[in-house]
């Protein structure tokens, strides 16, 4: 049977106003390559052919273009989700898509390390009706999070507890066969207004339906707030490969430790500490870039300081000072006071 593959990209990224008041979050950029690109990566090396992504009507055409523009071997739709009804009623979106088939659904905004190939393979042999990965995680309060009992399995699965259940937290990564649409069937809204995929499942366990877990173990990120987003910035320079630099023009700088400048761009005068990560066409004079930052493309640069920033294309810099901070595209600062912990639009 076919396995297909669902990406949720609607919802509203409140978390991350102003820059999504009219942006995906899901096209936030990790080190250049927007968040939505690797959970397409990700079921690319799965084999995954056949991919919907559920936008919504006021940013998806954002989306649509972006993903476009790729120019993806893969089969890739797009299907509107009118209202941000919750994950459940976004999944359920996918009804006509999916028909028959089982199906793997990723989060457009979260961001993990795990071959989903063993998932798959572990879905498949054990011929259970969904199979949900699970992370230990500190806080477990803001994410769905799973009652495992003795023998392994779920007792019971619950969306943002206000009570202690478990420390395993639901990581945005789902296998479903088609049966998930009559668990969603009927569902009633969650406290906070929403049909929770979480509520689907768990009413599975309760008709007996088996749902296998399995367990992550590397890094996963919910990057839909400002320190998520700086955290897998950080993760992903830590891990890059060396980097190499090619066709950049650089004059009295001082570049130390893991630093990568994209063709076409020219550092003067600039002292960048690594790991650091720099698109092309980009330009930085007199200034000091500290680790953690990643520079998009065709940004400027000029007598400003800037430690763990990621700016998105086209920003333009002058005279700043910048510490933990995402800097919209096409965006100025000039002549600012400090900018710390701050979404700049
Ligand atoms: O990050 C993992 C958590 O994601 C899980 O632990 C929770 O069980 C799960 O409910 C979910 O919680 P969030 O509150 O973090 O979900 P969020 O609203 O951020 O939406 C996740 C993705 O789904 C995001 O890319 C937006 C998209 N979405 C969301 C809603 C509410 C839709 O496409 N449609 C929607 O209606």
């Amino acid at each position: 049977m076919t396995l297909k593959g669902v990406i949720l990209s609607g919802g509203k990224g409140s978390r991350l106003s102003p820059i999504t008041d009219d942006y995906p979050k899901q096209l936030l950029p990790i080190i250049g390559k927007p968040i939505l690109f690797h959970c397409i990566d990700h079921l690319r090396k799965s084999g995954i052919k056949d991919i919907a992504i559920i936008i919504n009507p006021e940013t998806g055409d954002q989306i649509q273009e972006a993903v476009n523009k790729e120019d993806y071997p893969e089969n890739i739709s797009f299907i509107v989700q009118e209202e941000a009804l919750g994950l459940a009623h976004a999944v359920n979106c996918a009804k006509e898509f999916i028909g028959q088939d089982d199906f793997l659904v990723l989060l457009g905004d979260n961001l993990f390390d795990k071959s989903l190939k063993s998932l798959i393979t572990k879905f498949k042999e054990s011929q259970s009706d969904s199979l949900i990965l699970l992370k230990e995680v500190e806080r477990p309060y803001d994410f769905g999070v799973a009652d495992i009992g003795e023998d392994g399995r779920v007792k019971k699965l619950i969306e943002k507890p206000k009570t202690f259940v478990s420390n395993y937290a639901v990581v945005g990564v789902y296998l479903f066969k088609a049966s998930i649409f009559n668990a969603i069937e009927g569902l009633n809204p969650s406290a906070r207004g929403e049909l929770e995929i979480t509520d689907a499942i768990a009413k599975q366990i309760t008709l007996g339906q088996t749902v296998q877990t399995a367990f992550l173990d590397s890094y996963w990120f919910d990057s839909g707030t400002l320190h998520g987003l700086l955290d897998a910035n950080k993760t992903f320079l830590l891990k890059s490969e060396k980097f190499d630099n090619i066709n950049t023009r650089i004059r009295d700088s001082y570049i130390l430790g893991k630093v990568a400048i994209g063709s076409g761009s020219t550092i003067e005068n600039t002292k960048i500490m690594g790991p650091v990560y720099i698109g092309k066409n980009v330009h930085i004079r007199d200034s000091i870039i500290g680790p953690f930052s990643t520079i998009a493309d065709n940004c400027i640069i000029d007598d400003s300081e800037l430690q763990e920033v990621v700016t998105m294309e086209q920003a333009s810099i002058f005279n700043s000072q910048i510490v933990s901070s995402i800097i919209f595209k096409e965006s100025t600062l000039s002549n600012t006071n400090p900018v710390i912990n701050k979404l700049h639009k």
